[in-house]
């Protein structure tokens, strides 16, 4: 059923996520409009608008209702080549593609796939929320998996929870896709920082397990052989696959995540094909327990 403005919500299937029809953005929403997706935000953490046809102004205007947009975060030095595209030049747009002109990657993140992560969560503020906008993919493949952290934050074992309690986890960043960072090796000029295990949602205050495989990599005050099994026990609830909802891309897509509620993955996709996808944020302003 729609509501009186035209707006429609379709849960997806999985453990999170929901179709929203009836917007179209490349106008401004109204204050009403906007109530409407951000309480379907709050409640389904993943949603869905297809079928969009923006451009990055549409999009930008689009974000920052939802808040101050975030900046793209720069890489130290030795690691920029991983992060860093010939074409991106507005600070509050990052691309993710493949795509390379005259050799040089004009996005990051390149091919393959890539483990579940938190967008910047190895900075002291992570971004609240991610949209995507999809412009050009691959025939199969490079599907974005999002896994509803509030449910694996509940499934944690009362035991482990106890504890977890009050302690926290070092995230790291290495600009990696797909392997975990080598603590045994110096990691002072790698981006990271100490977070919650448990943080408090800021805008629904709603608990939420703040673990991830890729960056998170050490619990505090653990001998490194325990904080290894708690962190890999941690990673299979996050990843359960009954909190999970994997989205397949279509042109036209705009996605929008919370990114202190959700983690997110990507399947691999032919690194013969080529996947452009624009990304912007809006700003966090800490989290915590
Ligand atoms: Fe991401």
């Amino acid at each position: 059923m729609r509501d009186e403005m035209g707006m429609r919500i379709i849960p997806l299937e999985g453990g999170c996520g929901a179709l929203i029809e009836g917007v179209d953005l490349t106008r401004e929403i109204s204050d009403a409009e906007f109530r409407f997706v951000k309480q379907a935000w709050d409640d389904n953490l993943v949603l869905v608008f297809r079928g969009q046809n923006i451009s990055e102004d549409d999009q930008l205007r689009f974000a920052q209702r939802f808040g101050p947009l975030g900046d793209r975060k720069a890489p130290p030095d030795p690691l920029r080549d991983r992060a860093e595209g010939v074409k991106q030049v507005n600070s509050k747009i990052l691309l993710v593609s493949n795509i390379k002109e005259n050799g040089k990657p004009i996005g990051a993140f390149g091919d393959g796939e890539m483990w579940f992560h938190i967008d910047s969560g190895y900075s002291s503020k992570p971004y609240l929320y991610t949209f995507i906008y999809s412009l050009t993919l691959p025939s199969t493949g490079g599907n974005t998996l999002f896994s509803n952290m509030y449910k694996a934050a509940a499934a944690v074992p009362p035991a482990l929870r106890e504890k977890l309690k009050g302690r926290r986890a070092l995230h790291i960043h290495e600009y990696k896709r797909a392997e975990r960072v080598d603590l045994s090796q110096d990691i002072s000029g790698s981006p990271h920082f100490w977070h919650p295990v448990f943080i408090r949602h800021p805008s629904t205050g709603r608990e939420s397990l703040f673990v991830d495989r890729l960056m998170t990599q050490a619990i505090e005050g653990l001998e490194a052989a325990e904080s290894e099994d708690i962190l890999a026990q941690l990673y299979e609830i996050g990843e359960r696959k009954e909190f999970i909802y994997e989205h397949i891309w279509q042109l036209g897509d705009l996605v929008m995540w919370d990114n202190l509620a959700t983690i997110h993955a990507r399947t691999y996709f032919s690194p013969d094909e080529p996947r452009l996808l624009r990304r912007c944020t809006v700003e966090g302003s800490g989290v915590s327990g």
